[in-house]
């Protein structure tokens, strides 16, 4: 069953077409991956099904109710949730504030800041809850992004490019937290830039160019399509 529909969804910014008819489905329980250049229109994409940027035209449904046109906060409480790709930093409140905010979605606030704890040391931010956001490495940043989006208990998350920035080694961590959260239920969307990680983690794959899907798929499929491999491995996967 799809807990996520996309359907024909365009967004145009002034003379720029940056979503062009877009749909695709995500079923309950699966990580799909979201693929494609720069500028493709991924966080744009992701700024519509999260109710931050309203489509020019189409329809969102989540767990087949439409949510085109629902505030974020409200979609939160449905059990959705983003992840951004910029990391946003709240210079006066600590890591336990920050998650403790987002906990408070389902909790008293009590029981919102025990959670919050619990969130952050499962991410592997334990030792860190005191500290501000900003003092964070890159890779503490983008724990600290997964912890405030499992804080709220979603169904669905939608994380864009959480893996950017980190080594190899580094990105071990994230993805043992992504495969815990898809065990335990919650359907997983990720843009990621990284390819080995995007093709170990995802059951199927989207792939978008200028704005448009260009290909939909297993990773194994994906990786061989012509189409996929113009536009966006370019000559490296040929040479
Ligand atoms: N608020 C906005 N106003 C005008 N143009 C925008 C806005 N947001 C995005 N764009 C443009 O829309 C296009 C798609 O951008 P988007 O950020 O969605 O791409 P992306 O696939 O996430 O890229 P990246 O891989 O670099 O993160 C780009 O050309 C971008 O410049
Ligand atoms: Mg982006």
């Amino acid at each position: 069953m799809a807990i996520l529909e996309v359907d024909n969804i365009s967004k145009r910014f002034g003379g720029l077409l940056a979503l062009n008819d877009v749909s695709f489905g995500v079923e309950k329980g699966e990580i799909l991956g979201i693929i494609g250049p720069n500028g493709a229109g991924k966080t744009t994409l992701f700024g519509v099904v999260s109710g931050f940027i309203a489509p020019s035209s189409g329809d969102v449904r989540f767990d087949g109710q439409r949510i085109t046109g629902i505030s974020p906060d409200r979609l939160t409480r449905c059990g959705l949730v983003r992840s951004f790709q910029i990391v946003q930093t709240f210079a006066d409140m600590t890591t336990l504030e920050v998650v403790t905010t987002a906990a408070l979605t389902r909790r008293p606030l009590r029981q919102a800041i025990d959670y919050a704890a619990e969130v952050l040391t499962r991410v592997g931010l334990g030792a860190k809850l005191d500290e501000t956001p900003a003092t964070l490495s890159l890779q503490d940043k983008k724990l600290l992004e997964v912890a405030k989006c499992v804080a709220t208990d979603p169904q669905c998350i939608l994380l864009d490019e959480v893996m950017a920035g980190l080594t190899m080694a580094e990105t071990e961590a994230p993805m043992a937290i992504i495969r815990e959260l898809n065990s335990s239920g919650v359907t997983i969307v990720m843009v990621e830039h990284v390819m080995p990680v995007i093709m170990r983690m995802a059951t199927r794959m989207v792939v978008i160019n200028f704005g448009e899907k260009i290909a939909e798929g297993t990773p194994d499929e994906i990786i061989k399509d012509r189409k996929v491999i113009d536009a966006y491995f370019g000559e490296h996967l040929d040479a």
